[in-house]
């Protein structure tokens, strides 16, 4: 089932599918030459998705996202005479997803790209939005492209095989989603974390398509990320270096990154106490620590974000559930506040 169709920019869009086995991409590849690239872990345990299909091998980990692994593709890709009309299919998690949209992006200046995201976090934020890349050494990200894939089959059944911490990891983009956003995320999340946290098929497409909806609102109004898409940083700017200087998986780092960012809205009077108590509440529920420890490594981080402009960030804090803030604040504000 078709859940949503985003136009961008031009006549591009992307159809994401939910309810539908991670198996339909071969419907949609019927036809046109392509190939499916993936990780090791995720070819042995879906086997049948790359039965009689052209398929390409990466190696999991942070550490393989750079452009040696783009080039060992591009050679595949040669050999299996892949051309502009072909279809590129990333099956596997975030970082699946990323090096696919790059690759198909630089490859023959454009080739056409779809996505069975297989993670939580993949389904809800990696696969949708058209950001795609690699890391360049210590450089998160550094070189990329902002392009749409064709489609995104997100089929909730594959979260069964996940390990916790990769179901933490995007559970914590969740709660992100259900505090920036007006409607009932955060009430059906409280009322419903059991099940999620049994990763119960028919909750988990219920929280999926939501955070989906809320996600492509967002990059449809601001597709090249020029403003609006600020407020999904919510809790990243911190988060984010948590996650490098601590080793955390992306989302359980961000989880503690919107707890430091409502001690400082709280501080700088942009919240009430009983907002941040009801957030640490959910995280708690959830199963997150919520301690977080902040030092000058972290601090040092921040302030070479590559979102910085000058000695200022757009950090996002939250006045209520479904009403974040922009504000342009001074990286020695916020190290004074939370050091
Ligand atoms: N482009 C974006 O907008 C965006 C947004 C957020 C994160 N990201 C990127 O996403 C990456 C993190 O993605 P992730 O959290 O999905 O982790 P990941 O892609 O690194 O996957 C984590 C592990 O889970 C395994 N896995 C994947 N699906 C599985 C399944 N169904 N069952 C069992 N194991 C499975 C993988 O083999 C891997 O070992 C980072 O590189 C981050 O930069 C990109």
């Amino acid at each position: 089932m078709i859940v949503k169709t985003y136009k961008t920019t031009g006549d591009s869009s992307t159809d994401i599918l939910s309810g539908t086995g991670y198996n339909y991409f071969k419907t949609l590849a019927a036809g046109r030459n392509s190939v499916v690239i993936t990780d090791h872990n995720l070819f042995s345990l879906y086997p049948d998705a790359f039965e009689n299909q052209n398929y390409i091998l990466i190696n999991e980990g942070e550490e393989h996202k750079n452009m040696t692994t783009v080039e060992q593709i591009i050679e595949k890709l040669i050999e299996f005479k892949i051309d502009r009309k072909s279809l590129i299919v990333g099956f596997g998690g975030g970082l699946v997803c990323d090096i696919t949209g790059f690759v198909a992006n630089v490859y023959m200046r454009g080739t056409s790209f779809g996505f069975v995201a297989t993670t939580l976090l993949a389904q809800i934020d990696a696969a949708i939005g058209g950001k795609n890349g690699v890391n360049f050494g210590k450089f998160k990200n550094y070189v990329g492209t902002i392009a749409q894939p064709e489609f995104v089959i997100c089929d909730t059944s594959v979260f069964k095989t996940l390990d916790e911490e990769d179901f933490m990891s995007g559970l914590g983009e969740v709660i992100k989603y259900s505090l920036i956003s007006e409607g009932n995320l955060f009430d059906y999340l409280k009322a419903n974390l059991k099940y999620v946290l049994k990763r119960d098929t028919d909750v988990l497409n219920q929280v999926v398509r939501r955070c989906i909806e809320i996600k492509t609102e967002i990059v449809e109004q601001d597709p090249n990320d020029k403003g609006l898409r600020h407020i999904l940083n919510f809790g990243h700017s911190i988060g984010h270096s948590i996650e490098i200087i601590d080793g955390l998986p992306h989302g359980i780092a961000v989880m503690k990154g919107i707890l430091a960012s409502m001690d400082l809205s709280v501080k700088s009077g942009y919240s009430e106490p009983e907002l941040r108590t009801q957030i640490k509440e959910i995280a708690a529920m959830a199963g997150f620590n919520t301690e977080y420890s902040l030092d000058s490594r972290h601090f040092e981080l921040l302030a070479n974000d590559k979102k910085k402009n000058g000695e200022f960030i757009n950090f996002v804090f939250l006045l209520n559930i479904g009403e974040p803030l922009v504000v342009k604040v001074k990286i020695k504000d916020i190290v004074e506040g939370l050091g």
